[in-house]
């Protein structure tokens, strides 16, 4: 079992990197960890019929990991260029193509990996607007592609002036690094998205029932008129969780 962190950040040992420390330092033992600091790396794209032993050698170290950790800040609300660089570079080694130019995911397919962000703003207003949801949405839509599962996220906002991770971020990396020490099955997901979903229908459903009551006047026993209400109001409500899961699912403080 490996974990390898890749750490895009420009600053080789500012929060990221200790960060990225806290999580690999705390593995359980017998876990080999390795860390690559993305800017040592000349990292270009792959031209054709030329070698490039800089991106054999990365694709190499990613494939000899089970576990990647990014750590990347957020720079311009947006994914940190070095590894939005490296991505777009990596993207032949990530991804098989097909003949109409389709993606599917490539030889990387079922390996896993945690993302790690900061950013200066502070924690309320990372709560509020989101600015660190770029950088981990990027990344998500990049390992979407390759296949790679995700075991979750790590945000630090209000590093402004800040020098060492804080108490509670430690603990953070720390009950992250026991989680990515155990050898996942491919996808050990699929119960525990059962269950939220059950959970999803149950209360939307109740919450549905519930707008229905005061319009029960106007609706009457008439079935038809029940159904309808019944499929508007539900598909209102599904819409809204679906786009808070889609766009606002991301860790922000
Ligand atoms: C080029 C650049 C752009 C940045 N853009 C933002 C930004 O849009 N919003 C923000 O809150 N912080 C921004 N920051 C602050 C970084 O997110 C912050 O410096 C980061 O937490 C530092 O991480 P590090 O110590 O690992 O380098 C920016 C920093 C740099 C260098």
């Amino acid at each position: 079992m490996k974990i390898l962190g890749i750490l895009a950040s420009h600053q080789e040992h500012g929060l990221n990197a200790q960060m990225l420390d806290e999580v690999l330092k705390n593995v359980d033992s017998g876990v080999k960890t390795e860390t690559i600091f993305l800017e040592n790396y000349d990292i270009t794209p792959h031209k054709y019929h030329e070698d490039n032993p800089v991106l054999d050698e990365l694709a190499q170290k990613l494939m000899d990991s089970d576990v990647w950790v990014f750590a990347a800040p957020t720079y311009w609300r947006e994914l940190s260029g070095v590894l939005k660089n490296f991505f777009d570079c990596m993207r032949p080694k990530f991804v098989y193509f097909k003949q109409n130019g389709d993606t599917i995911p490539g030889p990387f397919k079922n390996k896993h990996y945690l993302s790690i962000s900061s950013c200066y703003v502070s924690t309320l207003e990372n709560f509020v607007t989101g600015v660190t949801d770029d950088s981990f949405k990027t990344i998500d839509r990049v390992m979407s592609a390759a296949g790679v599962i995700k075991v979750g996220e790590i945000v630090l906002p209000n590093t402004f002036g800040m020098k060492a991770i804080p108490y509670n971020k430690k603990k953070l990396c720390q009950k992250y690094a026991k989680k990515i020490s155990v050898r996942k099955r491919k996808d050990d997901s699929t119960v525990k998205r059962y269950i939220q979903l059950f959970f999803m229908i149950a209360i939307m459903a109740l919450i549905t029932m519930g707008i229905q009551l005061p319009l029960s006047g106007w609706i009457g026993n008439n079935f038809w008129l029940n159904y309808a209400s019944f499929t508007i109001i539900f598909f209102v409500l599904l819409a809204c969780i679906l786009h808070f899961v889609t766009f606002v699912k991301h860790r922000r403080r």
